[in-house]
Order: structure tokens, then sequence, then C-alpha cells
């Protein structure tokens, strides 16, 4: 496998550099400028909107949820879905009023759309008022590509495909204090027909383990509970470094780490997750005993076609084995319905595993075909009335698994993480379990932060209720 590329210190220092220059310019604008960042997708979009919060703090910026009172607006986008995109379209179309009312806003498009070659195309040609796009791979770069619209002017795009780098020493402004994102790796080599990730993310690339651990450390030194280690196939993490090592081992080395905090992760591909990672999982007192395990679809047929390179069979025999190891184990996967040439006959094998698997929760996706991909070319005859219907006797099959899974917790007492206020006025806060189930919970506010034994009162198919003990 190719070694990947780490950007040296010094390109970094350049970039903090780049920052003070920044700095020195907004500081005579009068009042503190502030930055407006929206972020759209995943996980790994959230944790990739700190580190550009984390630049523009050093820029001098503080932050405002209000696109009038910006001087830069971030957005950062998904690709995933096309209807992610229409979002993003409509959102940024109608940034023109806010360009018009304040000509010196800055307007940034970054994200995963922006790496699409079709979507640069359109933003350089329809909608103008855009005055930066820039791709994941060169988010690093963003304190220089600011600078350059600040004193020269003009539009810039850095939307080359790249395979990507490793960059360290990025500042970050976390969104929590309780919860904290830690990319693992990025990128994805897995090619799965229906996605763009790996079009526009770029090679998978792993962090070095002294890096991720120096991350951690920093993390549950500064109170943070719960921490998730990301990546778009953590179970590959590790083949690309100097010293190769496996997720499994990684696992152990962040459970290592003193302190009172739970480790969870994501993503894992069922073909790459083996008996070793959930020994590891077993073992490991920190990490919560949850998994996210998509599986897409229960078909053989449409799963080779889908290129996941694992049967129903196989993935039903890694669920087997982990329970055998973790019997309270939280199951959770995402499925596509109406993938081309899906027949109904074909999908309700997908409703077999549900039943046989019985998930915590699901994320259930209908196909959007995403133009580059296969499976964009592939022929899809099946009407969408047909795709909707069998997608909501897959949801319907969900709930009522999710509302039984759930009302098995009434009675309990569970050691939760109190993570949050309720925005539901007859609870004060949330939790979570350890499996990353949402509680509502009555109880003393000053709880926030901590791990609570929480007494279980009730359940629907979306949340649990309780009390603190
Ligand atoms: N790396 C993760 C998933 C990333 S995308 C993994 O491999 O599991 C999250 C989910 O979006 C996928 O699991 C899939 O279910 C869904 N998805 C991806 N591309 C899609 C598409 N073109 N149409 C519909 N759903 C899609
Ligand atoms: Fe997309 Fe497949 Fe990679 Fe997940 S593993 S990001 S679904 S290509
Ligand atoms: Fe979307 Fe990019 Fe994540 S396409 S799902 S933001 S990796």
């Amino acid at each position: 496998m190719e070694h990947t590329t780490v950007i040296p210190p010094a390109e970094i220092e350049k970039q903090l550099d780049y920052c003070r220059s920044v700095a020195a310019i907004t500081a005579q604008w009068g009042e503190k400028p502030l930055a407006f960042v929206d972020t759209y997708g995943c996980q790994q979009n959230e944790a990739d909107s700190e580190r550009l919060r984390g630049f523009l703090a050093k820029m001098g910026f503080g932050f405002t949820g209000s696109e009038e009172e910006a001087r830069i607006i971030v957005i950062n986008t998904c690709a995933i879905r096309e209807h992610a995109e229409q979002r993003v379209f409509g959102n940024v179309g109608a940034l023109v009023h806010v360009k018009r009312r304040h000509p010196d806003t800055l307007i940034c498009l970054c994200g995963c759309m922006a790496q699409r070659p079709q979507v640069a195309q359109k933003i350089r040609e329809s909608y103008r008022h855009v005055d930066l796009v820039f791709g994941p791979q060169s988010l690093w770069k963003f304190p220089e590509m600011v600078h350059g619209l600040l004193t020269q002017r003009g539009r810039t795009f850095s939307v080359e495909d790249e395979p990507g780098s490793i960059a360290e020493g990025i500042p970050v402004v976390r969104q929590d204090r309780i919860k904290a994102w830690v990319s693992i790796m990025y990128g994805c080599n897995n090619f799965c027909s229906y996605c763009i990730v790996p079009y526009v993310r770029g090679r998978e690339r792993s962090r070095r383990p002294e890096d991720i651990l120096a991350e951690v450390r920093q993390l549950v030194n500064e109170g943070y509970k719960d921490i998730t280690l990301l990546g778009q196939n953590v179970n590959s993490y590790g083949k690309d470094l100097d010293e190769p090592m496996d997720f499994a081992g990684l696992l152990e080395q962040v459970n290592a780490v003193p302190g009172d905090f739970l480790i969870r992760f994501m993503t894992s591909h069922p073909k790459d997750a083996t008996q070793k990672l959930f020994e590891t999982m077993a073992r490991c007192e920190k990490v919560a005993p949850v998994l996210h395990l998509p599986f897409q679809a229960g078909n053989d047929r449409i799963l080779k076609v889908m290129n996941r390179r694992h049967t129903r069979a196989e993935y039903l025999e890694k669920i087997k084995a982990l329970k055998a190891l973790i019997p309270d184990i939280v199951l959770t996967s995402d499925v596509i319905v109406g993938f081309p040439g899906e027949t109904t006959e074909e999908f309700e094998d997908t409703l077999k595993v549900l039943e046989e698997v019985r998930f915590d929760a699901l994320f259930t996706f209908i196909f959007s075909p995403r133009p580059g991909t296969p499976a964009a070319e592939m022929d899809d005859p099946m009407p969408r009335e047909e795709k909707l219907a069998n997608f909501n006797r897959l949801t319907a099959l969900q709930d009522s698994i999710s509302e039984e899974k759930h009302a098995a917790y009434v009675g309990k007492t569970v050691r939760c993480l109190i993570d949050g206020a309720s925005d539901d006025a007859r609870y004060d806060l949330t939790a979570r379990t350890p499996g990353n189930r949402l509680v509502r919970v009555v109880g003393d506010p000053s709880a926030l932060g901590q791990f609570r034994d929480v007494k279980i009162t009730g359940a629907n198919k979306w949340s649990l209720f309780g009390e603190l003990v």
C-alpha cells in the first residue's frame, strides 16, 4: 500500500502565519468581525468544521448564527444524496441577497460537494457571489486562501482531484464540551458502487497513533467524557502507516489512556470487522457496547452489484459472533432501499435481516444516483412509488423493533452520560446510555457532564424517559 503524505509542520506553521496576517487585517475593521459556519453531512464534516473554526478564531473572527452579521460565511457541504445538494444550492443561492447588502462579506463553499467537478463548474458560472470554493483535501490551506481573498481579491477555486494528505497541528474550536470527535483517518478506498465519498474524500489515509493518543489525552484532561473515533471505514485503519497497525490495536491504546470516559467509533465496514475487533471491544472497559455496522441490503445479488464484498450470511455470522461476546451489544445499521434493479422480492431479504438481527436503530435511505458513480449508470426500472412503499414497510418494521427494544429498558437503572438540556419542557436534561440511546431525564441540571444512574420510567420508538437516581 502507498504510504501517506504528511504535510510538513513548517507548512502548517506557514498557514498559522497567514492567520496572523489576516488577524492584522481584521483588527482594522473596527468591531470584532464574525464568522458564520454552516455544516451539512456526517460527523467527519462536523469535525472538519471544528478545524475551520479553529483557523477562523486565529484569524481574529468571533462566531455568529446569523448570515447577516457575518463578515465571512463558510458552507461546509455534503454530496452523499441529491437532496443534500439541493438544500445547499437553495441556501447558497439565497446568499446573493446577503452579498448585495454587504458586498465585503466573503462567501466560501467547501466540503464534499465542492470537490465534485460539476458542482464547482456550476458555482463558477451561476453563483458568482461565491468567493472561495475548496474541497476537503485542501482544508489545511484555508488561511492562505482567505488571505489571498483579502489581499488580491478575485475568486479562488481549489478543487483539484487529490489523493489527500494528513495535516497535524490545525487549531480546533469544538462545538461541545462533553462529547468530542477525533478523526483517525480520512478518505475511502472501497468504492461501493452507489457512493460518492471515495471520489470527493480521496484515498484512505491514517493519522499516526501517537498523534491520535495525544489528542485523546488532551480531551480527557479538558474533561471530555465521550470520544468518537471517526473514519469512513475505521476497520481498515493503519494499513498505510510506516509501522502498520490495526484498528483493534489502536482501540486498545486509546482504552489505556487514564480517565473516566467512553470510546465510540464509526463507521465500520462489515467486510473488515474482525473477531479480533470484537474481542478487543469486549475486553476494553471504556469502549461503549455499541456497533454501527451498515449492511445496506439483505440480498446477495444486490450486495454484489453494490460492490460491498460481503454476503448476507457473512454479515449475520459476524453479528452472531459479536453477540456471543457482548450479549447486550447495541446494534445500528444503514440501509439503502431501491438500489437500481432491486426487486421487491430482493428487498424483502433486507426485512429478513432486520427481523434476525433486531437492530436498536436504523438509518434508512432511498437510493439517490450520484453522477460519476457506477450505480448512477445502472438500469433503474422500479417506479418511485414502489420504492417509497418498500421504504415505508422498512421503517414500519424498524419502528416496531425499536419500540420493543426501548420498552425493555423500562424499570432498569442505567449509568448514563448526562449530555445536554432537553428541548422538551417536561424534562430537564438529555442523556445517553452506553449504547448511545437518547434518554430524556428529570433531574438537577448540575448533573450535566457527569455519568449518573438514571432510572428508566418510560419509552417510545425514538427515545427513553427517566429520572436521576
Ligand atoms: N462510510 C460509511 C457510510 C458513509 S455514507 C459506511 O461505509 O458505512 C452513510 C450512508 O449513506 C451509507 O451507509 C449509505 O447507506 C448511504 N448512502 C451512501 N450513498 C448513497 C446513495 N447514493 N443513495 C442513498 N444512500 C446512500
Ligand atoms: Fe461509501 Fe462504501 Fe466508502 Fe462507506 S465504505 S464511504 S459506503 S464507498
Ligand atoms: Fe457527506 Fe462527505 Fe460525509 S459526502 S456524508 S459529508 S464524507
